[in-house]
């Protein structure tokens, strides 16, 4: 059974063109003077797509840029630098599908000292159909949901991420989600981390519900980090519709489906960065945590996120199975 809003790929496309034609209540808001000039802001899937945008804009408004990703090492970093007219930007070989390749990475920040200050987990896929990965895991399932707990918790418990940082800003934590979670199923703790098999019809399902669950997670990080007041904030957004390779897996027939309508009346990569940008540096989001923007819209996420005991059955569940995979499984309770 699939959990998601959606079930058929067209359909969820053609909700992004409702998205395309939608105010953009807080657009005013980002200014040109909005600058990052001492930050350092990691950015996963950051070689293509809306991760590529936000490299751009970021290193255009004078962060250190660490591009997070497992291909076009260094064209894409390269690219940046020359788009952006910055030498501030790094590419660090991270693969998300793998649990080594993630604890590789964050060695690597370690030898290198890098603490970033911005922490924009963007790197996400849409498969037509269910890959089992080495570790048993399904593929969507650990790029969308499960690398980013565990990628959270190693920067965090090797205090990669401090509470705070050299220039006494507080670091902040950004998913990158969908609106598309928005009525996905409860979370379905009996299928947790089990191969679901789906097919091309249900890919778009269980990549809406995937959102739900990592939404679920970032409020529940949201929680745990800030107890008192608003230590490392941490925010969830949806960048709207955006003209990206994220269909690139898709069969030949609905590929040219949906890029007619990716092309039509989705936005480009750069103008998708805008609002992701704002909630990631604007002192808008310095003092709260739990935020969610769709584009630049204020909005709450599906109620479900916001249930405790939904966050800490699902905190409990994803440390069990991490730690079955992994005996080098630290998290921040440890
Ligand atoms: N496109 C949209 O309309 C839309 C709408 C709402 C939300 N989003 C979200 O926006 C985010 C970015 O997607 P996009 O639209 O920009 O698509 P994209 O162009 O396909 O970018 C996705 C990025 O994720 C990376 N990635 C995938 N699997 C990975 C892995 N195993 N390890 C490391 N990196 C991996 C990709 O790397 P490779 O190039 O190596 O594959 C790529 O850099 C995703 O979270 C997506 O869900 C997109």
């Amino acid at each position: 059974m699939a959990h998601g809003r959606f079930d058929n790929p067209v359909i969820a496309s053609l909700a992004g063109v409702k998205d395309f034609f939608s105010k953009q209540k807080l657009e005013e808001q980002l200014k040109e003077t909005h600058r990052v000039d001492s930050k350092t802001c990691l950015i996963t899937g950051a070689n293509s797509g809306l991760g590529f945008g936000i490299a751009v804009e970021m290193a255009k408004r004078g962060a250190y840029v660490i591009m997070a990703g497992r291909s076009a090492i260094p064209e894409a970093g390269e690219k940046v630098k020359k788009m952006s007219g910055s030498e501030k930007v790094e590419m660090i070989h991270l693969d998300l599908s793998r649990i080594d390749s993630i604890h590789q990475f964050c060695n690597t920040l370690e030898e290198k000292n890098i603490h970033p200050d911005i922490t924009i987990l963007n790197a996400g896929v849409a498969l037509p159909k269910a890959r089992m990965l080495e570790s048993g895991l399904e593929e969507m399932f650990m790029v969308n949901y499960f690398s980013n707990f565990i990628l959270t918790n190693l920067l965090l418990s090797k205090n990669l991420i401090k509470p705070l940082s050299k220039n006494e800003n507080k670091p902040r934590i950004i998913y990158i989600s969908s609106n598309s979670h928005q009525g996905s199923s409860y979370i379905d703790f009996d299928q947790f981390g089990k191969l679901n098999n789906y097919g091309v019809s249900q890919g778009i399902s269980y990549y809406s519900y995937y959102k739900l669950v990592l939404n679920t997670l970032a409020i529940e990080f949201s929680r745990r980090l800030n107890k008192d007041d608003a230590v490392i904030p941490v925010h969830v957004i949806c960048p709207g519709p955006v003209h990206s390779n994220i269909i690139k897996e898709a069969p030949w027939l609905l590929r040219k489906v949906l890029g007619g309508i990716f092309s039509l009346v989705f936005r480009s990569p750069a103008v998708a960065a805008k609002p992701v940008v704002y909630m990631a540096i604007s002192e808008d989001y310095e003092n709260s945590t739990g935020d969610y923007l769709h584009m630049f819209n204020p909005k709450k996420m599906d109620p479900k996120v916001y249930m405790e005991e939904e966050g800490e059955k699902l905190w409990k569940y994803s440390i069990d199975l991490w730690k079955r995979l992994d005996q080098n499984a630290i998290t921040i309770d440890d």
